[in-house]
């Protein structure tokens, strides 16, 4: 990818001047990644003569990676993916690409990274089979070398992607080659796949120590010896600390190198202030630089607590996490740093200091992003063991492949500072019964056998210790405890002297912008458990904090119950945003799921809010629901706030009285008769005023009104912007119901790769150049086409409303 050319070529600068230093020699980049994305050919259906040099594609699309096929399918509920899966389609496809490689690369060590296929990968080099990958989340690498073909002569890597038996997913998957593939050439001797492990066995802010093992491989036939050398860099690249040795490997073989080294006064990782360094591990063999690799690094120390919950560098930190699936919402699955990094920074504003990776390996730039932007993570590995969830799911690969995967997923995600827990398991079936306790200790050594510093946990359903096999391992570290929050007062006794996290909680439903009144009591999905939610017509559930799947908890209820437990080191609810598939209470048409804090489309529901003012001090007053109801109508006025003493709520400049929070409330409510005009609201805090907030009633939809979420998009393929899109009245105000149909054109160097309203039973497709507003709003994802051409988004409806246009620069 360009992008990694970029940290290599800042990594090359920095080798420069660690050179000069160091070895007196001059240098350049040694290692070469390359984007490997472009250019495929990719056809639905099964091919394996496409293996073959002869192969026609010229029916074939032409595309770039990352790519999901189910995405681009139609939504129909007799698909076999079912409604888990969003109703999307599954089945077979085969990616093909042609190259070439320049003749000095003969002597190479020429190897193809793929980030994630879902699933069932054969890659073939020129008609060699490199091998099969069961697992969809798990990252690989084939050594290309001797099969390949330098100069004119082309080479041919055929992908083969089999997604046909279903169901195999409790959530969407995708299907594809959904994450980045990169291409990597080294020379002979260089740093193994994975090959660098780092630890800082003490931290503190004076001074902390660095543990680096680099495995080095040398793929010649003779010994060498070779000089092995660390610099620590800090976020300006400035070395701050360096070591080398000189070193021996024999032909043909990997050997483990050890160098330890001390940072002075090490700027310190944590949420707030995620201080990044970077080791940059060269080898040089007779003084010229023959591979180069950079592993990330930061200083934190943490502990978890029996009594007093978590601590970051020594300061007590409650967990407070989201989890996440791996879906892009309208992209699918198909891996995009920018819009990881949309949802990371929706979430960071929210107060969000941690992200459970649901139920499998995220990708690299999630694991990358949650490093920069100060995520602590609890990474995960599985949902499913030897017993089954689903007819086709992981248990069919189990017995061959557990132990590889497990491995590599350690490996590949072990140096991030972000990752703080290894979960071996999600609601796994053995828990039930004694078999969990083999596998558990089998699961938790091999994660032990490669990296001691994170505890080992994993999320159980099950809080009776007798009825507990993977908890009577013995083999846990750290109890992860989905739901039941009104079991959690008793852990401290019945787990006495055990570390535990809510590992998962709440799950409640709710549609953005949709709200049922009254507001009032908790009402539990299936309706037959407690006050019944019968459901809506139109596949809504309520944005009010009221509606809860029967095994979970309205928000509000079990934050009120985390807080006050100290020994509980936090939570991450379920889910930060909606998800594609899972979407429970209703069946078809419904498809996404309604458990997000923040919908599939990026908007915020309004509990986004509450969580906003207990878990940021920003101030926050967030009045909902919308003033376009019918006069004299009640109407149930909820208010989030903080940092006040009190809220004055006005209709029409006449006031409803003042109101402040009682005991562990988490919000203020008004029961008001519906008269058109404004509601507001402002906190005060001592009698001066902390903020205002108003909402008009909106008049008739009049105008199209579009907010890019950046102004510029860079010219590299990739980049993205969303677009979002607001059906206002003449004054600007947003017409909360309003639901028109928008055309999409763009025009420039920019395509339009998705549409979404959030509405989680829409059927129209995410990849349509149309999308109806729903509750007033939709979005439109743009990327950039490569060219280097201002962009223009036009957006227009059939009805009489005037279209708008919107202008993102190109750089
Ligand atoms: C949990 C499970 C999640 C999701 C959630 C929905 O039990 O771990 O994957 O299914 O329920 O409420």
């Amino acid at each position: 990818m360009d992008r990694h050319k970029n940290v290599l070529q800042k990594v090359g600068t920095a080798i420069v001047l660690l050179l000069l230093v160091a070895c007196a020699t001059t240098k350049k980049q040694v290692r070469i990644v390359e984007d490997f994305n472009k250019n495929w050919n990719f056809k639905l259906g099964d091919y394996p003569t496409a293996i073959q040099s002869n192969f026609n594609t010229a029916d074939w699309k032409t595309l770039q990676l990352p790519h999901d096929w189910s995405i681009e399918g139609a939504f129909n509920k007799d698909n076999p993916t079912k409604q888990a899966q969003a109703f999307l389609p599954a089945g077979k496809g085969w990616y093909r690409k042609t190259f070439t490689l320049p003749e000095d690369w003969k002597n190479k060590n020429v190897s193809i990274e793929f980030d994630g296929v879902f699933k069932n990968s054969e890659v073939f080099i020129n008609g060699h089979s490199l091998g099969i990958r069961p697992n969809g989340y798990i990252s690989f690498t084939y050594e290309l070398s001797p099969y390949l073909h330098f100069g004119t002569q082309e080479n041919i890597i055929a992908v083969k992607v089999d997604n046909d038996a279903q169901p195999n997913s409790r959530w969407y998957t995708g299907s594809g080659i959904y994450r980045n593939v990169r291409l990597v050439a080294s020379e002979k001797l260089h740093v193994a796949k994975w090959g660098t492990y780092v630890t800082t066995p003490e931290v503190s802010k004076e001074k902390a120590s660095v543990h680096l093992e680099v495995t080095i491989e040398n793929k010649t036939n003779s010994e060498k010896e070779f000089q092995l050398v660390t610099s620590i860099l800090d976020a300006n690249n400035k070395e701050v600390a360096n070591a080398k040795t000189t070193e021996k490997i024999g032909a043909n073989t990997n050997a483990k190198k050890v160098h330890n080294l001390n940072v002075n006064q090490p700027k310190l990782w944590d949420t707030e202030n995620p201080n990044l360094y970077k080791i940059v591990t060269t080898i040089y063999e007779n003084s010229k630089a023959v591979d180069n690799y950079e592993t990330p690094l930061g200083f934190r120390f943490f502990n978890f607590d029996s009594e007093k919950g978590f601590s970051l560098n020594g300061v007590a930190t409650k967990i407070l996490g989201v989890c996440l699936h791996h879906d892009n919402g309208a992209l699918g699955a198909v891996e995009n740093i920018h819009a990881v990094k949309r949802k990371l920074t929706i979430l960071k504003q929210m107060g969000t200091n941690a992200i459970r990776m649901a139920h499998n390996p995220h990708s690299l730039e999630m694991m990358q992003l949650c490093d920069e932007m100060g995520f602590i993570v609890q990474a995960e590995f599985t949902d499913v063991w030897k017993k089954k969830k689903v007819t086709n799911d992981y248990h069919k690969d189990w017995d061959a492949w557990h132990k590889q995967d497990l491995e590599d997923f350690i490996k590949r995600d072990r140096n991030h500072p972000s990752v703080m827990m290894w979960s071996i398991g999600n609601e796994i079936r053995e828990q039930f019964d004694s078999t969990g306790i083999a596998i558990t200790r089998e699961l938790a050594q091999i994660v032990k056998s490669l990296d001691t510093t994170r505890p080992v946990t994993s999320a159980l359903t099950e809080n009776v210790i007798e009825k507990n096999f993977i908890y009577q391992s013995g083999a846990l570290d750290l109890l992860g405890f989905n739901y039941k929050h009104e079991d959690y007062k008793d852990f401290p006794t019945r787990f006495k002297g055990q570390k535990i996290i809510a590992s998962e909680s709440v799950s409640a439903l709710e549609t953005r912008g949709h709200y049922d009144f009254p507001s009032d009591g908790v009402k539990a999905w299936p309706p037959k458990y407690g006050a019944p939610f019968d459901g809506n017509a139109d596949w809504t559930v309520t944005a009010y904090d009221q509606v809860k799947s029967y095994w979970g908890a309205t928000h509000e209820d079990n934050w009120k119950t985390i807080k006050k437990q100290d020994f509980m080191a936090g939570t991450f609810i379920w889910t930060g945003f909606d998800y594609l598939g899972e979407p429970d209470p209703y069946p078809y048409p419904a498809r996404s799921s309604y458990f997000g804090i923040v919908d599939l489309a990026g908007f915020p529901k309004d509990v986004y809010y509450m969580y906003q003012s207990e878990w940021t001090t920003k101030p926050v007053l967030h009045i909902f629901p919308h003033w376009n109801w019918t006069a004299g109508q009640e109407v149930d006025v909820w208010v989030y706030y903080n940092n006040a003493d009190e809220v004055e709520l006005f209709l029409n400049g006449k006031s409803l009285g003042k109101k402040s929070k009682q005991n562990d409330d988490l919000h203020i409510s008004w029961r008001v008769k519906f008269e058109p005009g404004t509601i507001k609201a402002i906190s005060r805090k001592n009698g001066v005023v902390v903020l205002e907030k108003e909402i008009h009633t909106a008049g008739a939809a009049s105008k199209i009104a579009l907010v890019g979420d950046k102004q510029t998009i860079k010219n590299d393929s990739y980049d993205l912007v969303y677009v979002t899109v607001s059906i206002t009245d003449a004054d600007g105000n947003m017409v909360p119901n309003a639901n028109n149909l928008i055309n999409f054109e763009v025009s420039g160097g920019g395509k339009l790769v998705g549409v979404d309203n959030g509405y989680q039973a829409g059927l129209d497709s995410f990849k349509a150049n149309f999308c109806k507003v729903y509750n007033g709003k939709c979005i439109a994802i743009i990327q950039s086409n490569g060219k280097n051409e201002a962009i223009q988004l036009k957006a227009s409806t059939a009805n009489g409303i005037s279209s708008a246009t919107i202008d993102i620069k190109v750089q």
